[in-house]
């Protein structure tokens, strides 16, 4: 059996294959809700064949969108289009993910084609960022954040609790945390970004401290036969690289024990000036360190989409999911092609009925 092609099963729920689309925003919501732009997008996704369909990053608050065009789950008029969202995914015979998020500092943003950069607070449509520290992220994103009261702290654990129980009451059956790419989560646990003297600060305890209370605060009310997963950044690519992987895999160690399932790895994203090495699978080794080191199931992206080094990373115990995510912006069919290039006998098998009957016949022999 190819190995990118063999079920995964975590906790209750069954993925078809190793293939799975990771969170990619639309930035297409109005007031956070989604529309019939994303319910077509995703379920074209889905029918494609992947094993996960993990929806775009979900705010757990207006503050916390990235753009004014970011999905939401903030309030109960939002849950409606996700359950629709939920079920198309689930009819492709996909597993239905989510990831909720909050931007911190990177909030407040304009759409990616259309800057990709801060807007200003005196504009209608921006609104004050807020982060570990007031300290800004710089480059194409320069607004000061406002640091972080306690009580701020303990209302947004109390948001992301929130929309996690609302995902549930949408239909999603995987949960994912977004602590990547410089938002909140990894903002607490970079040493650039928080500069906090008090408990949610300073040494690796109280760095790490945000993120575990939160998993702990969400794995309460998310159901334990369901799997609650978390994406980070384990690498900056700053020079100081063994020091920030060692930290990862010992808080991902920690939140294995406070109840998560999975690791997305991903590249940490808090500071503009960076060395990363966009090659192939280039996450791959790091992710392999994580999944060995930290004892738990990893999945992770970036220029994996070479159906052969897909399923390379997988057969060879790198991780245990492949998530690719502009090759389906490009091609929905990219597990079909993927089948195709890997020699599986029956490669439409991976497609909806729908679709499959009609590509075994009417050829040559
Ligand atoms: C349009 C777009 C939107 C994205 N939005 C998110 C997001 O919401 N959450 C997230 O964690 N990563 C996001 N990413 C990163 C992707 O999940 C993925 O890691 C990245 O595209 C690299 O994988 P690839 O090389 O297969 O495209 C986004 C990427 C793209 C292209």
């Amino acid at each position: 059996m190819t190995a990118l092609f063999t079920p995964f099963e975590l906790k209750s729920v069954r993925l078809r294959n190793r293939i799975a689309v990771p969170p990619m925003c639309q930035y297409s919501a109005v007031d956070g809700v989604t529309n019939d732009w994303h319910r077509a997008h995703y379920a074209s996704i889905a029918r494609g064949g992947a094993g996960l369909v993990v929806v775009e990053a979900t705010a757990v608050s207006p503050e916390g969108r990235i753009t004014p065009g970011c999905t939401g789950l903030w309030n109960d008029a939002q849950v409606a289009g996700m359950a629709a969202i939920a079920q198309e995914i689930k009819n492709g015979g996909a597993v239905a993910g989510i990831q909720i998020a909050h931007a911190g500092r990177k909030a407040s943003a304009n759409r990616p084609w259309e800057g990709d950069d801060h807007i200003p607070n005196e504009d209608a449509r921006g609104w004050q960022t807020v982060a570990p520290s007031a300290v800004a992220f710089g480059a194409n994103l320069p607004k000061q954040p406002q640091a972080l009261g306690l009580d701020d702290i303990a209302r947004i654990k109390d948001d992301f609790v929130a929309a996690a129980r609302r995902a549930l009451d949408a239909g999603f059956e995987w949960l994912e945390l977004h602590f990547a790419h410089g938002y909140l989560g990894q903002s607490f646990l970079s040493p650039h970004s928080n500069q906090r003297d008090d408990i949610y600060g300073g040494d690796f305890e109280g760095r790490s401290r945000f993120l575990l209370e939160t998993l702990a605060a969400v794995r309460a009310v998310w159901p334990n036969h369901l799997p609650l997963t978390a994406r980070m950044g384990v690498i900056e690519f700053d020079g100081r690289d063994e020091e920030t992987l060692q930290e990862s895999i010992e808080l991902t160690r920690r939140m294995r024990a406070g109840g998560l399932d999975l690791l997305s790895v991903s590249v940490n994203f808090t500071i503009p000036q960076t060395n990363i090495p966009w090659g192939p699978a280039f996450l791959a080794p790091y992710a392999e360190r994580v999944r060995r080191e930290a004892g738990i199931a990893v999945a992770s992206s970036w220029n994996i989409d070479d159906p052969k080094v897909a399923n390379r990373v997988v057969e060879q115990g790198q991780m245990d999911l492949v998530m690719i995510g502009r090759a389906f912006l490009a091609d929905p069919h990219y597990v079909y092609r993927a089948a195709r290039e890997l020699g599986l006998e029956q490669p439409w098998d991976v497609l909806p009925p729908q679709y499959a009957h009609w590509l075994s016949r009417y050829r040559q022999a």
